[in-house]
């Protein structure tokens, strides 16, 4: 780590095969400030529980998202990657962060709801209070950016909410953290539904493109896009939103602005504009699927890695900690 950089801290629920909204709203960035920051990536294998998991497949998972970092150019020497689980503190700070978090607090968040929602069989306590380990996994690392997609922007207040309360009672003590946000791939919608989030839960495969899905797949997907009656490739996000999704997506892939994309496609057909979609993605994509395969056949290695980055978060998570409990009152052993 080095001392004049600041820090970063994020992380990746191994709840499901890992999608383009994944990586357009957060992997990518997490890449791309590799260089400038110190950065905690993290595979939150702990967050999963909030929903029933099968045990092997949960450690598949893991590995396969530790091999997607790497895949994806993460850098296993400049950055720690790391388990959550492998990291005791982020339990700990846990509950004492929960008990400087409103029930209110965790009632508003629009996630909890959602999933309530989609489990109404299984509303633990885990995920009311998934929002406080979130919180903890950060503060811990006395993080000062957070890329995240927008999805997670009210959690991060939280966690700000949590570190304000916290200093102002015992001083200066975590650092209230800034979110990282990325422009055209903050929130990137179901290709079927395009009024909701493309996610790695959903049941219909059509709704997402996978990281790991083969060309041909991608193809597929992005050409069975909805679009709308009209005609005109133009963003509104309100009369078109399958159509401003695809523009999204293609800005985001090609690093160009939605007005460069209308202007490439004006006159244009859904069809030929759909296909170019899906042609982007699939290039983008293709070498991450290559280097994910060598480095998945590989657990000797990435179970090096992972035992290498939990003693190296551990240092610094252990050491806030100390601090925490000292601040509370705890004696210290
Ligand atoms: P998770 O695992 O659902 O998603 C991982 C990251 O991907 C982003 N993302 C999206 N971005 C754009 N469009 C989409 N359709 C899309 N779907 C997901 C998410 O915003 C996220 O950045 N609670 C977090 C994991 C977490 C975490 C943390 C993140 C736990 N502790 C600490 C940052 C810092 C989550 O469930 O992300």
């Amino acid at each position: 780590m080095t001392p004049d950089k600041k820090t970063i801290f994020s992380g990746v629920q191994p709840s499901g095969n890992l999608t383009l909204g994944n990586y357009l709203g957060a992997l990518r960035n997490f890449c791309r400030l590799q260089d400038e920051y110190n950065c905690y990536y993290c595979v939150v294998d702990m967050h999963t529980l909030t929903v029933r998991q099968n045990p092997e497949e949960l450690r598949e998972r893991s590995y396969a998202l530790l091999a997607l970092y790497l895949a994806c150019g993460l850098d296993p020497d400049k950055n720690v990657l790391f388990l959550q689980s492998h990291v005791h503190s982020h339990a700990e700070l846990s509950w004492v962060l929960g008990c400087y978090t409103y029930m209110g607090e965790l009632s508003r968040m629009t996630q909890f709801k959602d999933k309530s929602q989609r489990h109404a069989d299984n509303i633990n306590a885990g995920l009311f209070t998934y929002p406080v380990l979130m919180a903890a996994d950060i503060l811990l690392y006395k993080s000062d950016l957070v890329p995240i997609g927008a999805d997670q922007k009210q959690h991060l207040e939280l966690a700000r909410n949590i570190a304000e309360r916290f200093n102002a009672v015992y001083g200066d003590t975590f650092v209230v953290p800034e979110p990282f946000i990325p422009g055209n791939g903050a929130r990137i919608m179901s290709l079927q539904e395009p009024d909701k989030k493309m996610s790695k839960s959903d049941t219909n495969v059509n709704n997402f493109v996978l990281i790991t899905d083969p060309r041909d797949v991608i193809i597929k997907k992005f050409k069975k896009a909805v679009t709308d009656s009209g005609a005109e490739i133009r963003y509104d996000e309100n009369e078109k939103p399958g159509i401003s999704n695809l523009i999204n997506i293609y800005a985001s892939v090609k690093d160009v602005t939605r007005q460069d994309v209308e202007k490439e496609f004006e006159g244009g057909r859904y069809g030929d504009f759909k296909k170019a979609v899906g042609e982007s993605v699939a290039d983008t994509l293709a070498p991450i699927q290559e280097r994910y395969a060598e480095f998945i056949s590989d657990k000797t290695y990435l179970e090096s890695i992972l035992r290498r980055n939990a003693e190296k978060a551990s240092e610094k998570a252990e050491s806030t900690v100390r601090e925490v409990y000292e601040k509370v009152g705890f004696i210290l052993k």
